[in-house]
């Protein structure tokens, strides 16, 4: 456990052996957990999930940041990580898509199943797997280009063989921008509103084809049109993506996602079905947290 790298033989079984928590009470790390093959044990459906992640432990140098956490991402559907500041949401995020291994000092023990392969082991290319897993982050961080340049940047990177118009266009309507922008997509993408740049970003990322799509509090810095433009944006895109959001606004997490993980001081304490997690909480500091008795 002293880097990112794993050897073939310490790769799991996804099906066999990861603890499901999906259900959620992993507020006892690294326990032996009963192996579960169901995705959603709240349901009994058998869905395999999009991201399995499986006794994850991550540290900054000395700060242990994640504790034991051992959750299921379901595919196309909106995940909402929820938390008091420093709980380690960003953390977790960035290690969906190997960012986390670009900050000096970290270590990271356990696994990290995309489609059931682990995207820390040997052969994976980190690259590609933060082509597949996307992110957009807490600030619109659009390139000094023009609308167009911003969203084609995406299909260059990918080695976009098709027809790039059509591609930025159908990134652009995924988005919910392009009836905003159509008429203006060879302009500076610096004019546009805080809330249209978050979008722009947003359709950057989708421009890449990735499966997956994290987003890091994509809507802390907007206003409250903005914000509600992006939460219909991401209630859209799960047709088509799997959606983990990061959010510290509860009201948030219950609008727009269908489940959600509630970290405390580096821990899964709870994750469940949104609905029910804020309506009938099982752990008690759940119910203090969603009741806004702390945070
Ligand atoms: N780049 C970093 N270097 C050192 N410590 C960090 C870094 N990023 C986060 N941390 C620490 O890791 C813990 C979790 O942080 P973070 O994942 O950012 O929490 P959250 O997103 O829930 O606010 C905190 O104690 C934080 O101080
Ligand atoms: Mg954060």
């Amino acid at each position: 456990m002293t880097d990112n790298s794993q050897t073939p033989d310490s790769r799991v079984d996804t099906d066999q052996s990861v603890p499901d928590a999906t259900n959620g009470t992993a507020d006892q790390p690294r326990r032996a957990a009963k192996v579960s093959n169901d995705a959603d044990a709240t349901t009994g459906e058998e869905v395999r999930p999009k991201l399995r992640i499986g006794d994850l432990n991550f540290w900054y140098g000395d700060t242990h940041a994640l504790k034991g956490i051992t959750m299921d991402i379901a595919p196309n559907e909106v995940t909402a990580l929820i938390g008091p500041s420093g709980c380690g949401k960003s953390t977790l995020l960035r290690c969906m898509n190997r960012m986390n291994e670009l900050i000096q000092g970290t270590t990271m023990d356990g696994q990290v199943m995309l489609d059931g392969q682990d995207i820390y082991e040997k052969e994976a290319d980190p690259v590609m797997v933060r082509r597949r897993v996307g992110m957009v982050f807490q600030k619109p961080n659009p390139f000094p280009k023009t609308i167009y340049k911003n969203v084609a940047w995406g299909a260059k990177i990918n080695g976009y063989t098709g027809d790039v118009e059509a591609l930025v266009e159908r990134s652009l309507r995924q988005a919910a921008l392009w009836d905003e922008v159509k008429d203006r997509l060879h302009t500076p993408a610096y004019d546009l509103s805080g809330g249209q740049q978050q979008r722009l970003c947003i359709a950057r990322t989708l421009a890449v084809e990735p499966d997956v799509v994290l987003m890091d509090e994509p809507a802390s810095a907007l206003d409250p049109i903005a914000t509600s433009k992006v939460e219909e944006t991401i209630t859209e895109l799960k047709k088509d993506y799997t959606i983990v959001i990061v959010t510290h606004n509860m009201q948030q997490a219950s609008r727009i996602s269908d489940r959600t993980a509630f970290l405390y001081m580096g821990r899964l304490i709870e994750m469940n079905r949104t609905d029910q997690l804020f309506t009938r909480p099982q752990k008690d500091r759940t119910e203090a947290y969603v009741t806004g008795r702390f945070g």
